[in-house]
């Protein structure tokens, strides 16, 4: 073998180690599209609070208002991006696998497979992460529709559960087009009871996202084009959200509630800054074109943190990536005036090349709300009011 073969053999090697092996699980883009639906907040379980009449019609009327979005938007992989249940409400003995199961069938019934997140409410009393991704992971026998993993290990109070990514093929199925990372928010009352945690991602998983980047760098000797998804957001999005009244019609959204962020140490919720060094990990990631929370039920613009000034909680400037939350999709939870819907977001194989992807919000009745292409005069762009 010639030094170049052994060179091809090893990356070969480490390839299938850093990189899922290609094969007919992996998500791919479909004649040059590949269009994700995020559904946040879902809270379901919320009937399990028995003294709420209200309640018991809520996770019925949440699958009705996936089914009426999913109608709409052809859909190649659905994120769950956060708050699937309201553990809060859920009691001991609680049937967790029959919420998961009426929150999946409309993804099943449509052969749209999906990537979850965990968010604060679903490590939250009798809500435990390690049992939905188990529950998740169940429909996998045969056909792939959970893309959910725990790739990196670790105790679950130490790391959370949710922290992976997924590339998603070219048309070709031949070359990487966008990879896709999940982040555990790390956070529930059954971390928070007693401790000072913070509901930041772990500096276990910042040093491990870091480590997984410079490991595809090597093989491929590129950064893709990628898209982060996790929970709760940083500070940060707080201070973009400041901003943002300098331009209202450059973010079209609803914004409707002050941003609440990683890094606030409850019961006092003191602000302690732990979540910088994520912050830091994604404005550093080259081509990295949007980071999407939920978590704020009442906030669904997208902001781009540039780098013409920096922000208040983070001394370094941004890259331009934007940070975005999605129309929350539950019943559930507060902000009940607003109208249920999921941020979709359309990314076309020939414009992802230059950090581009339109994006909207697909409410329950029909409308859309907030569409607006992220590329590079995002934040500059003037676009119509949003629809609440
Ligand atoms: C970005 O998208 C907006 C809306 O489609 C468009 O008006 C603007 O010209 C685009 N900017 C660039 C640099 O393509």
């Amino acid at each position: 073998m010639g030094s170049r073969s052994v060179m091809w053999v090893l990356s070969l090697a480490f390839m299938s180690c850093a990189v899922q092996v290609l094969g007919q699980d992996q998500l791919r883009f479909k004649d040059g599209k590949f269009e994700i639906t995020v559904f946040s907040d879902l809270h379901f379980g919320e009937a399990e609070w028995t003294d709420c009449a209200e309640c018991q019609g809520y996770d019925q009327k949440t699958v009705a208002a996936m089914n009426r979005i999913l109608d709409k938007e052809k859909t190649d992989l659905a994120v769950l991006n956060g708050d699937l249940l309201s553990g809060e409400a859920m009691h001991a003995g609680s049937n967790l696998g029959n919420h998961i199961d009426r929150m999946l069938r409309p993804l099943v019934d449509r052969n749209v497979p999906w990537a979850s997140t965990y968010g604060n409410h679903d490590r939250d009393r009798y809500a435990d992460p390690n049992v939905i991704l188990a529950k998740e992971q169940s429909y996998n026998s045969g056909t792939k529709r959970a893309h959910t993993r725990k790739q990196l290990t670790g105790a679950d109070a130490n790391v959370g559960a949710t922290n992976y990514y997924l590339p998603v093929m070219d048309t070709s199925g031949r070359n990487i087009a966008l990879i896709l990372w999940f982040f555990d928010s790390r956070a529930g009352n059954a971390l928070q009871t007693g401790n000072a945690l913070d509901r930041s991602v772990a500096p276990e998983v910042v040093e491990w996202y870091k480590k997984q980047q410079a490991d595809i760098r090597k093989i491929y000797g590129k950064d893709f084009p990628s898209i982060a998804f996790v929970h709760i957001p940083f500070k940060s999005a707080r201070d973009l959200q400041a901003r943002r009244k300098e331009n209202v019609a450059a973010a079209p959204g609803v914004d409707r509630e002050g941003v609440d962020y990683q890094g606030r140490a409850c019961p006092t919720c003191t602000y302690t800054g732990s979540d910088v060094s994520f912050a830091q990990a994604l404005v550093d990631t080259p081509n990295l074109i949007a980071v999407v929370s939920g978590h704020n039920h009442k906030v669904d613009w997208c902001m781009k943190w540039g780098n013409d000034r920096p922000l208040a909680s983070n001394p370094s400037k941004g890259n331009g990536v934007n940070v975005c939350f999605g129309r929350r999709a539950g019943y559930g939870g507060y902000g009940k005036d607003l109208q249920k819907g999921a941020r979709k977001i359309l990314v076309r194989e020939d414009r992802v090349k230059n950090n581009e992807v339109e994006t909207w919000n697909r409410l329950e009745f029909g409308a859309i709300s907030g569409r607006a292409t992220l590329n590079s005069t995002y934040g500059m762009d003037k676009y119509p009011a949003a629809q609440e």
